[in-house]
């Protein structure tokens, strides 16, 4: 049989968007099938390395095996992206000169049978990224009042007819597996509604909420941008619109000097920019890219670089000029290897 494979989506751009270059440093928040990873590590080729992060144990097997020619240039954890910043501390992974988000699922895991992402597939309803996560898709389903159900339906699925399908649901209880679900579904609201399954939206409302995705995906962008280095490049690609919504606004409201709401006579908030937009532009699949691999389609991808603050960019500058009289190479690193390096520089024999 086959190996189960994903087909890494907006490959060239990520790696143009990423600015990967060899000796670079750079995190895979989602390592998924290891396909971007692979990429990365051949353009950061001689001297780059790479670490992986991915909730999905079955994910880090199978690039462990995929990335096996690189193994001594990566280091792969299992562990949530949530956690990004303690993982690159406790493993003194930063700066790095990129980070990558592809968000969502592979379709390894979206093919697996015993997972129950998928509503094509008889499977327990769990949707657990991680094994050691608490709250199935079935704790939800049969356990949340109606109320709380439609919310979720709405919120997360974007869903128009979440009341219909939480009702449905609340009489057919308990519900425990996919298929049972997605019955349930197609006898509340039909089943034809364009081009999507009646369950789709349903599905991703639930995957969304057992894996608190977007709570999630918030705070692994703040701590991304304390991890790059110096014009270092964060790459997003998200699957649907909750997703991008938070990227985008990420993106943009960091590029930008003030925040204060529309109208304010004088500037209140004192922010700063910290990010610069690489391209004004969404950037999304070709149609040849999409006729290759249909579960690109919706695919965004959005990449900013890391600005340094004034008085960031005075002390680099400073500390880079130390580095230049000593003969010490910056590389293009900021002030912490910047300072370790110097630091080896002087207590060297
Ligand atoms: C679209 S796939 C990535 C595919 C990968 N770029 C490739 O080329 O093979 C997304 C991966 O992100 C992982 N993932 C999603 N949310 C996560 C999170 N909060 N923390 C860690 N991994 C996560 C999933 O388990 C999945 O393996």
């Amino acid at each position: 049989m086959l190996a189960p494979t994903h087909i890494p989506v907006l490959l060239k751009e990520t790696i143009e968007a990423l600015a990967v270059q060899p000796g670079g440093r750079y995190i895979d928040c989602t390592l998924g099938g290891g396909g971007h990873a692979a990429t990365i590590l051949d353009h950061s080729s001689p001297g780059g390395q790479l670490l992986g992060i991915d909730a999905d144990p079955e994910a880090i097997k199978i690039s462990e095996a995929r990335l096996e020619a690189y193994s001594s240039s990566t280091l792969l954890i299992n562990e949530n992206f949530v956690n990004l910043q303690a993982i690159c501390i406790k493993y003194d992974f930063f700066p790095v000169h990129g980070i990558l988000f592809d968000l969502g699922l592979s379709s390894i895991q979206l093919n697996s049978d015993g997972r129950g992402f998928s509503f094509q597939h008889e499977a327990p309803l769990d949707m657990r990224l991680s094994p050691n996560q608490e709250v199935t898709a079935a704790d939800i389903i049969n356990t949340s009042a109606e109320s709380e159900l439609a919310h979720l339906i709405r919120t997360y699925g974007e869903e128009s007819h979440s009341h219909r399908i939480a009702r449905r649901i609340v009489q057919e209880r308990p519900i425990k597996t996919t298929l049972h679900l997605a019955r349930t579904i197609e006898l509340a609201i039909g089943s034809r509604r364009g081009k999507i399954h009646p369950a789709t939206r349903t599905f991703q409302a639930l995957r969304i909420a057992v894996n608190q995705e977007l709570e999630h995906l918030e705070t692994a962008l703040r701590q991304a941008i304390n991890l790059l280095g110096f014009e270092g490049r964060l790459v997003v690609i998200s699957y649907h619109s909750l997703e991008d919504r938070i990227v985008k606004q990420f993106m943009q409201q960091e590029s930008k000097d003030c925040i204060c709401p529309p109208g304010t006579p004088i500037c209140i908030c004192g922010h700063t920019a910290c990010l610069k937009l690489v391209s004004k532009k969404v950037i999304t699949p070709s149609p040849a890219e999409v006729q290759l691999n249909p579960r690109s389609r919706s695919a965004k991808l959005r990449g900013a670089e890391r600005l340094t603050t004034q008085a960031e960019d005075e002390q680099y500058k400073t500390i880079e000029k130390l580095c230049f009289s000593v003969g010490v190479n910056t590389g293009g690193w900021r002030k912490p290897t910047l300072l370790k390096k110097l630091r080896q520089a002087f207590s060297a024999p």
